[in-house]
């Protein structure tokens, strides 16, 4: 653990940092250290948990062979208008396979208490929550060392899709120690920057061209403040017949919701009672 006292000039430093990080996705060779890719392991861990129920975990690689086996099969090409068979032949890897190493983040759903009140479906919004927080560390940890890295979306929700070229990530990652109470939340993907800005950190993009191109730079501070309701507002303008509306649709997804949670313990009663106690 560092033990740099708390000052103005680490203030400025974190700061820094943090404007400074931008999505990195070209790399050059260059391997990045066991030491290096343990601390920012150890800022994945430091990241807040809610509950404190620290069940964020990490798969590092960093060989090459198999981040290319992986960058095949979740292959990504956030570019538009590329000609995706084009791309294939010249990046068969697509982003993912030319990185120096990829941390990949799963929560533990097992350390989620709240599954025998049947309240499984609200709170595991947190194991997402968690991993994001580690993930955050990690983007920033990278960023101060001079690394260039990039969140790559990935989900429980994405097997079988065109996200895992029509697998599942259980499959991609067969060979490794995943229990089935392991949920991929996320991939960060690192390595050396081909290009570096004045100040030495990582070059990103100022335009992202995932569907249309937009611009990275972040708006003025107005865009994201959150005042109090005007009458011009969008809630202000409301109709009775769209209020009524709204009203009805919660309703059902109340009732919904009971059901889910009736679901949820029936669930739970099975993990408990067959597995997890024997483990
Ligand atoms: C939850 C999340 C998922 C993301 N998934 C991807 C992804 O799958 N592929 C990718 O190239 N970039 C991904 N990104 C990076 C965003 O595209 C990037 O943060 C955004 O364009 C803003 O650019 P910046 O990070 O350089 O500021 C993701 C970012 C977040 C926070």
């Amino acid at each position: 653990m560092s033990n740099i006292p708390c000052s103005s000039e680490v203030a400025d430093a974190v700061a820094s940092v943090i404007a400074h990080r931008r999505s990195i996705r070209a790399f050059n060779n260059k391997p990045i250290p066991k030491e290096i890719l343990d601390r920012l392991v150890r800022a994945g861990i430091d990241a807040p948990s809610g509950s404190n129920w620290q069940n964020q975990r990490f798969l590092v690689i960093s060989d090459a062979e198999e981040i290319m086996r992986i960058g095949k099969q979740r292959f990504v090409w956030p570019y538009k208008g590329a000609n995706i068979g084009k791309v294939k032949e010249a990046h068969p890897g697509g982003i993912l396979g030319h990185s120096a190493a990829l941390i990949i983040v799963f929560a533990d759903s097992r350390d989620n208490d709240r599954r025998g009140n049947g309240e499984y479906h609200i709170w595991q919004v947190l194991e997402i929550q968690n991993c994001a927080a580690s993930i955050q560390n990690i983007l920033l940890l990278a960023t101060a060392l001079g690394l260039g890295s990039c969140w790559i979306s990935a989900s429980d929700s994405m097997n079988f899709t065109r996200m895992f070229s029509g697998g599942s990530w259980r499959k991609m990652l067969s060979e490794y120690d995943l229990p089935l109470h392991y949920k991929l939340q996320g991939i960060v993907m690192l390595g050396y920057p081909k290009s570096k800005t004045a100040q030495g950190f990582a070059k990103g993009e100022s335009m992202h061209g995932a569907t249309v191109w937009q611009s990275t730079k972040r708006k003025p501070i107005d865009n994201y403040l959150v005042g109090k309701k005007s009458a011009a507002s969008a809630l202000a303008a409301v109709t009775f017949t769209d209020a009524l509306l709204v009203k009805v649709y919660s309703t059902v997804i109340l009732l919904l919701h009971r059901a889910l949670s009736h679901i949820d313990k029936l669930i739970h009663r099975i993990e408990i009672d067959k597995y997890f106690r024997k483990l």
